[in-house]
């Protein structure tokens, strides 16, 4: 067994020039950093909006072994049933009892490690009437089994506040918490005093000559009439922002926090 898990987290993938970025660089990205592991958010997989089987298998096909979810979840109605019936794919554990799939999911290393990954969404600037994230993630904790071997959490929203006191709620109990949601990479990595690494944002895979991975016509255009506006993704161009965190397996805390860029291909 090796003595740490590298594990590789993407943040909110944006539709096909995400993909497309991830389609020329993970496998490298995989190779160059001996990642174990890799946990993406599929919330805006399909050009956008939602997640698609056929999207969230590519990105499976690619090495991704968790897609986590967002606000976007529901937007592919065909997406409750392979929700349902894929257990690599999560969605925030705080949405209704009515909500098909799970809210955390375990999966193995290649090596035979448990990695358990829980997705949350924050309460702060998000439309939706979710339950409260902290008492959720607590419940996630007790159903998990204590021999994993890393546990990580997609804090999914919008607020930074809301994001590091998730970190510190965590301190100790997960082996890295991170945001996801606005898009935007921060540069705020640290390993807290108990051993959780934490990053607010990872930021998305996708194209920043946008507004956060849209056109910006169709996104200016809504800001500055009030008036609805069609938005569409770019679909090229994209940067990959990621981090990876090393985890020591027999304490499940983590030894290193590191952000990566991989910029646009010219
Ligand atoms: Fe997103
Ligand atoms: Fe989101």
């Amino acid at each position: 067994m090796p003595s740490s898990i590298n594990l590789l987290i993407i943040g909110d993938i944006i539709g096909k020039a995400g993909r497309r970025a991830l389609t020329s660089h993970l496998a490298s990205i995989i190779d160059e950093h001996n990642i174990d592991f890799v946990v993406g958010n599929g919330e805006n997989l399909a050009n956008g909006f939602g997640t698609t089987e056929a999207t969230a298998h590519e990105m499976f096909d690619l090495g991704v072994h968790v897609l986590t979810n967002g606000n976007h979840c529901w937007d592919q109605r065909d997406f409750m049933k392979v929700i349902d019936e894929d257990d690599r794919l999560i969605r925030p554990c705080n949405f209704t009892e009515h909500a098909p799939g799970r809210g955390w999911t375990l999966q193995e290393t290649a090596s035979g490690h448990g990695v358990a990954v829980i997705n949350v969404i924050g309460q702060v600037f998000m439309s939706g009437t979710w339950s409260c994230p902290f008492t959720a993630v607590d419940h996630c904790l007790q159903e998990i089994p204590k021999d994993v071997s890393a546990i990580v959490v997609d804090f999914h929203a919008e607020v930074t506040s809301e994001k590091i006191g998730m970190g510190w709620h965590l301190d100790g109990r997960a082996s890295v918490v991170y945001g996801t949601h606005t898009h935007i990479p921060t540069c705020d990595e640290i390993i807290r005093p108990k051993g959780t690494a934490y990053q607010s944002d990872i930021g998305m895979t996708g194209s920043y000559q946008s507004i956060i991975g849209m056109k910006v016509e169709g996104a200016l255009k809504k800001m500055i009439t009030r008036m609805p506006s069609r938005f569409e993704c770019v679909d090229r161009g994209a940067s990959i922002f990621a981090t990876i965190v090393q985890i020591n397996p027999a304490t499940r805390m983590a030894k290193n926090i590191k952000r990566i860029h991989i910029p646009p291909s010219s």
